[in-house]
């Protein structure tokens, strides 16, 4: 397996640019199941998630194709992923596939609605609490769906087509919402989605289907409404930026120390990351498509937050916050309430010589002015990014291992550290 060897102590100056979100990137793939004719994506990230998610929509019969680059293409530029379902030869999401990426799961619902069954295995993914699908399921029942779970996999049925409903989310979910979308686009009738969850990759999936032919309202809301049409066709649609990626770039840049400029993102997705940031004593200046970090001199100040649902704090950001609190000169208290189990970086971190408690869903983070490089594991995908940000502010050598989870996320991330002259090298196995 390939190991990433940082040497820390190097300030961070230079340009990185964004690539396509992950999370917007995988729904929408999924959303051309939906349709018999082309679906056009463009900014589609280079990442292994990416090319999961291609076989696996392949095995449904997807004829997936990666357009050349054009005249004028950036090499930042992401992929031109060409998908057609005009034929869907299989309706199983097999458990070999399914296991290897929690959000494939979600080509349920398309599979369903456009071709009344789907039989797909129960999720794996990433190792952060249990991660239950109930409310996806329950989403799909309200919309007139027979499910049932036998030997691991769900098998839902709409033997006359599904029909539309109303559902109440007793908690937000992405996924969930995603799913919901997807399946009453086609259902007969009119859909309300309540307590719907308001993170923009819900909202790209939406603009999506509505260039789909699809009848949405409420969109970016917590209340989205879906008048059911009785087919979708071809879209192009352009991913958007992926705000976790930015805001974990905006994090190191802070952690090491320097001037760095992140171009092709949108800063209003990562507002409240940012404000936590310029909390923190960092000098954080936002155009319309770019956001400038800047830590020169002055220390890192302890910052407490919570995590919470779009708008607020991310969980997908929490594990890079908490690396680096670790140097602030003061404790911050780092509370995670969307996930159960989501610390499994705080005993990494611990290996730098980070000083972290755990009590219940909080860490309270008592920061260090010096961490020392060392030996490292990858556990998810987040918090291994953690890992990284730790190795650039400290002494000496870090060696990460597993490092297949950054690649799940995380485009290019030597060569966009390397180009801001951090110290970081790929040792192939
Ligand atoms: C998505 C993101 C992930 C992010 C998360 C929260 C993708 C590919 N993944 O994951 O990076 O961390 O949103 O922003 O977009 N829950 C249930 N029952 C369900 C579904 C969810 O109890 O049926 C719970 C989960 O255990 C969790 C909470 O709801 O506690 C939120 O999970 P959810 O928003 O669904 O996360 P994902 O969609 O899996």
């Amino acid at each position: 397996m390939d190991r990433i060897r940082i040497v820390g102590g190097t300030k961070l100056n230079g340009t990185i640019p964004i690539s396509g979100a992950k999370n917007a990137a995988l729904p929408l793939m999924i959303a051309s199941l939906l349709t018999p004719e082309t679906l056009v994506l463009e900014n589609v990230p280079r990442l292994s998630d990416v090319r999961m998610l291609k076989r696996i929509l392949g095995n449904h019969g997807v004829d997936v194709m990666v357009a050349g680059k054009r005249i004028g293409e950036r090499d930042e530029d992401g992929e031109t992923v060409k998908l057609n379902a005009a034929t869907i030869v299989d309706t199983t999401a097999p458990y070999e596939l399914v296991s290897q990426m929690r959000a494939s799961f979600w080509v349920i619902a398309p599979l369903l609605a456009r071709m009344g069954e789907a039989k797909v295995s129960l999720p794996g993914g990433c190792a952060i609490g249990t991660r239950p699908v109930d409310l996806l399921l329950m989403a799909l029942e309200k919309l007139g769906a027979e499910i049932e779970i036998e030997g691991g996999y769900v098998l839902a049925r709409a033997g006359n087509g599904l029909k539309g409903g109303e559902i109440d989310f007793p908690k937000v979910t992405v996924g969930g919402t995603h799913t919901a979308l997807m399946a009453a686009v086609l259902a007969q009738g009119t859909s309300v989605i309540r307590n719907a969850a308001r993170e923009p990759e819900v909202g790209d999936l939406a603009r999506c289907l509505v260039k789909m032919g699809a009848r949405i309202s409420g969109i970016d809301s917590s209340t989205l409404e879906v008048e059911g049409v009785g087919s979708l066709h071809g879209a192009h649609h352009r991913v958007l930026p992926d705000r976790i990626e930015a805001g974990t770039y905006a994090f190191a840049a802070a952690m090491a120390g320097g001037d760095v400029t992140l171009t092709d993102v949108q800063p209003i997705l990562l507002q409240s990351a940012l404000d936590r940031l310029a909390e923190s004593g960092a000098t954080v200046t936002s155009e319309t498509n770019s956001i400038r970090i800047r830590r020169n001199g002055n220390g890192i100040a302890p910052v407490s937050l919570e995590t919470e649902a779009f708008p607020g704090f991310p969980t997908d950001l929490q594990a890079q916050f908490m690396a680096l609190m670790t140097k602030a000169n003061g404790t911050a208290r780092i509370t995670e309430t969307i996930f159960e189990n989501r610390f499994m970086h705080v005993q990494e971190l611990a290996r730098f010589g980070a000083k972290i408690r755990l009590d219940g869903d909080t860490a309270i983070v008592e920061g260090t002015p010096v961490l020392k490089g060392a030996p490292v594991m990858a556990t998810d995908l987040r918090a291994s990014v953690s890992l990284v940000i730790a190795a650039l502010a400290a002494e000496g050598e870090t060696m990460i291992n597993r490092v297949y989870h950054l690649d799940r996320g995380f485009e290019q991330l030597e060569a966009k550290l390397q180009h801001c002259g951090a110290q970081v090298e790929r040792i192939r196995a």
